[in-house]
């Protein structure tokens, strides 16, 4: 995977310099750092100009490819919505991260209406699953084969699936899915498994029992809609990462946003980069984390404030495109692994609200005294590493939160 962006139009964005997540994912040794895309998305002229560039090195299309939109009825595909996001991906170099193929929600009415039995709804699933992955083979690099399949105990959430076929039809999906392209990488995908609990033991059961139904799973996705002040500390999320790859798949963070409720403030925003920093030093801290994609990159475009009411800024950027301190952030935790620049030590400062544990990161620095490497960060509010860089570089105010040597 070859990233070559337009040039012209980063640097008519004027951010050519440091825009660079996915330059610094790489360097961390990740595949890729990404964002969701809705289709809607694309008719703001000042969207694309943001997205193609070396931030962004995989995109997941945010709706188009689910159940709905894929076969609004049976046995009649509609891949025009899907095919915009895919060839946006292959315009770009970008990797796709496809999503979803059996999920409770966004499904048509003939499934969730239908007078099913056992084996019509086994055949009507491995239909869907043949005919939307067939259509896009070799050109996803993963699949989110099954979507929130779980309750918050671990137990298995009752949907039209799950109450025609039992558990099985997790592992007959991923059978399914990998029969129809043996060469994407395929993934069960949720939420509140970011951290040890009996959610996270849920989904770990789910990869056991499709190894067991000799089936095949390559990775669990972290969803990770995390909120402001509340995401679980570095400590837990490494954890309960080796958790997952211990079972020999990967993981992935795959729908990141860190919302607040609103008004926002500068206390908020602090916060929310300490956040976004945090689990983007997980990931680059297990090995087995192959990527980092937010769920969406611009508040503009962020499904927070319809769905969570009162709730928004959840995103890097914010309406206006914007960089905010979430994106230094994300670029400091994407500089914290071997051979980076800073150390990072976890406190947890208070008691979980509901099922997460707030934590409190601090950057320090190395403390060699030859200076933060290239791209290293060295400056910045609270920063408290190292304020000169290993020659030949020179340490850049980039905002007031972050310094730079580049
Ligand atoms: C969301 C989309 O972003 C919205 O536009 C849509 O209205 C609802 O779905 N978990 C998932 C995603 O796996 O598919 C969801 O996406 C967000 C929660």
């Amino acid at each position: 995977m070859v990233a070559v962006k337009p040039l012209i139009l980063a640097l008519a964005a004027g951010h050519l310099a440091h825009a660079q997540l996915n330059t610094a994912a790489k360097a961390a040794g990740l595949l890729y750092f990404g964002t969701a895309v809705d289709n809607g998305d694309l008719s703001d002229s000042q969207y694309l100009p943001n997205l193609e560039t070396d931030d962004f090195g995989q995109i997941t299309p945010a709706n188009s490819m689910k159940w709905q939109p894929t076969e609004p009825s049976q046995g009649s595909y509609t891949f025009s919505q899907g095919d915009q996001i895919a060839s946006l991906a292959k315009t770009n170099n970008d990797y796709l991260r496809c999503h979803n193929l059996v999920w409770y929600n966004q499904l048509p009415s003939y499934i969730t209406s239908g007078s099913w039995t056992n084996e019509t709804l086994i055949a009507a699933l491995k239909e869907h699953i043949n005919g939307v992955v067939t259509h896009w083979k070799g050109q996803c690099y993963a699949w989110d084969v099954v979507n929130e399949a779980l309750n918050e105990d671990g137990t298995y959430r009752q949907n039209v699936f799950y109450q025609h076929i039992g558990e099985a039809y997790i592992p007959i999906a991923f059978a399914a899915a990998a029969a129809a392209d043996p060469n994407a990488k395929l993934y069960y995908n949720d939420y509140n498994i970011e951290y040890p609990g009996a959610k996270a033991t849920g989904a770990q059961n789910i990869v056991k029992s499709i190894q067991a139904a000799g089936a095949r799973i390559d990775g669990v996705g972290l969803q990770a809609h995390f909120i402001v002040g509340q995401t679980p500390s570095l400590a837990s999320q490494k954890a309960n990462m080796a958790a997952f790859t211990a079972l020999g798949v990967d993981v992935a963070i795959t729908e990141l946003d860190i919302r607040m409720t609103l008004p926002d403030t500068s206390a908020l925003q602090t916060q929310q980069s300490t956040d976004y920093q945090t689990t983007t030093t997980a990931c680059v801290q297990t090995k087995g984390c192959v990527g980092i994609t937010l769920w969406d990159f611009t508040d503009k475009h962020s499904w927070v404030p319809g769905t969570f009411s009162g709730q928004g800024d959840a995103c890097p950027w914010d309406s206006n495109y914007k960089k905010k301190p979430a994106y230094y952030g994300i670029l400091a935790g994407l500089q914290s692994g071997a051979g980076g620049s800073t150390t990072l030590t976890t406190t947890t400062t208070s008691t979980p609200t509901t099922t997460s544990s707030p934590a409190t990161t601090t950057t320090t620095g190395a403390g060699s005294g030859t200076g933060a490497a290239h791209w290293g960060q060295c400056g910045g509010n609270g920063w408290t590493g190292p304020t000169t860089c290993v020659s030949p570089y020179t340490c850049q105010v980039v905002n007031p939160y972050y310094s730079q040597c580049l």
